[in-house]
């Protein structure tokens, strides 16, 4: 007799995350998508002003959260749900509606948690090849089976960068079987400024199929604590609410995200410098004979130097100057690196790296 975890667990490719470390040296770490320029400093004041509660628990339901949420994006508080990160979202919401023999639909090189959460519950993580590195729309609607239970959609898409416009999604929600839940993952959402990038709120309005998914742990700075929220139809927060551990989130986690909801000023100021140096970015790498830059609309930039002799090589270089970038080898993209924007002094110093070439 031994313990034995169900066998499709053991089947899980564990998660990768960003490198953090190089020995003891000192690094700029641009690989994981955080906000270059830190947190909110009043979101850091009401996180260091909670320290004398973290004795209680917290308010489970996140109730003061959740309203300030709501009003800043003109929705009901009580269709929203917290998670610890959207990462967490993610694990109940596929907890919820897929189990065994179930197929989850995510696209080629989508978010590697998607797989992840269809595997622990024992459904087939369904991958559905993309289109120059882009969502295919009518790929994935062709993908739809009997068993389908959750398609999942990164937009923008990470590692990519890559989004869908209105009428892409609007397809897609109109091709799709209504007992089939939608989960439109705008991780980056804040940094769009695209026209034609879609509004989900309304779509999640309009359908109840469709699940929007947000995150403090991007633009609001705020990764360490994990904190992210999701806006649904009245019957899938319910469902969210039954499956949730009764204390998800921490008490240090909600003040600091109330406090950087508020923030106007340091969101602003992050947005900016995004957008700044997106452009800066994209306008010397199309100089650089030796790197292919994807168009992002997020706060990362996939780098393809076209073969993974090359790419290996840009990354020990990288590795010496003291800049970690996320190997892509996970996303089956093993001539590419994904950079994060930095601050403008990193932003600055790499540029020069990558134009005295490798
Ligand atoms: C597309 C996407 N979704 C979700 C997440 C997870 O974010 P969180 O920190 O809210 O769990 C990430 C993090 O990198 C992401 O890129």
């Amino acid at each position: 007799m031994r313990l034995i975890a169900h066998p499709y667990i053991s089947e899980i490719e564990n998660y990768t995350p960003g490198k953090a470390k190089i020995g003891d040296k000192k690094v700029i770490k641009l690989s994981s998508n955080e906000n270059a320029l830190g947190s909110s400093p009043k979101a850091i004041e009401a996180y260091s002003n909670h320290a004398k509660e973290i004795f209680r628990y917290a308010d489970g339901s996140c109730a003061a959260l959740r309203q300030a949420i709501a009003n800043k994006n003109k929705i009901s508080a009580e269709r929203i749900v917290c998670g610890a990160g959207s990462d967490e979202i993610i694990a109940l919401l596929t907890a919820a509606f897929a189990g065994i023999g179930d197929e989850i639909i995510y696209s080629e090189h989508g978010f590697l948690m998607y797989p992840i959460s269809a595997k622990r519950v024992g459904a087939k993580p369904v991958k559905v090849k993309e289109k120059n590195l882009k969502t295919d729309i009518d790929a994935i609607i062709s993908s739809i089976t009997p068993k389908t239970k959750i398609i999942f959609i990164a937009n923008p898409n990470n590692p990519t960068g890559s989004y869908l416009n209105k009428s892409e999604l609007q397809k897609l929600i109109d091709n799709t079987p209504k007992n089939i839940l939608i989960f439109l993952d705008h991780a980056y959402e804040e940094f769009v400024e695209e026209p034609d990038y879609p509004n989900a709120i309304e779509l999640v309005n309009a359908h109840k199929n469709v699940v929007l998914s947000r995150t403090f742990s991007k633009i609001y700075g705020l990764a360490s604590l994990r904190i992210g929220w999701c806006y649904s139809s009245n019957y899938i927060a319910e469902i969210l609410n039954k499956v949730r551990g009764p204390f998800n989130v921490g008490g240090p986690a909600q003040a600091a995200a109330i406090a950087a909801l508020a923030d106007e000023e340091f969101f602003i100021t992050s947005k900016n410098h995004n957008k700044k140096w997106l452009k800066v970015f994209f306008e010397e790498f199309l100089k650089m004979p030796h790197i292919t830059s994807h168009p992002s609309i997020a706060n990362f930039i996939l780098l393809d130097f076209g073969a993974i002799e090359a790419c290996q090589k840009a990354n020990q270089k990288l590795l010496e100057n003291g800049f970690i970038l996320r190997e892509m080898s996970a996303y089956n993209l093993p001539n590419s690196l994904r950079m994060t924007i930095g601050k403008e002094d990193e932003n600055l110093k790499i540029l020069q790296i990558f134009k005295n070439g490798f």
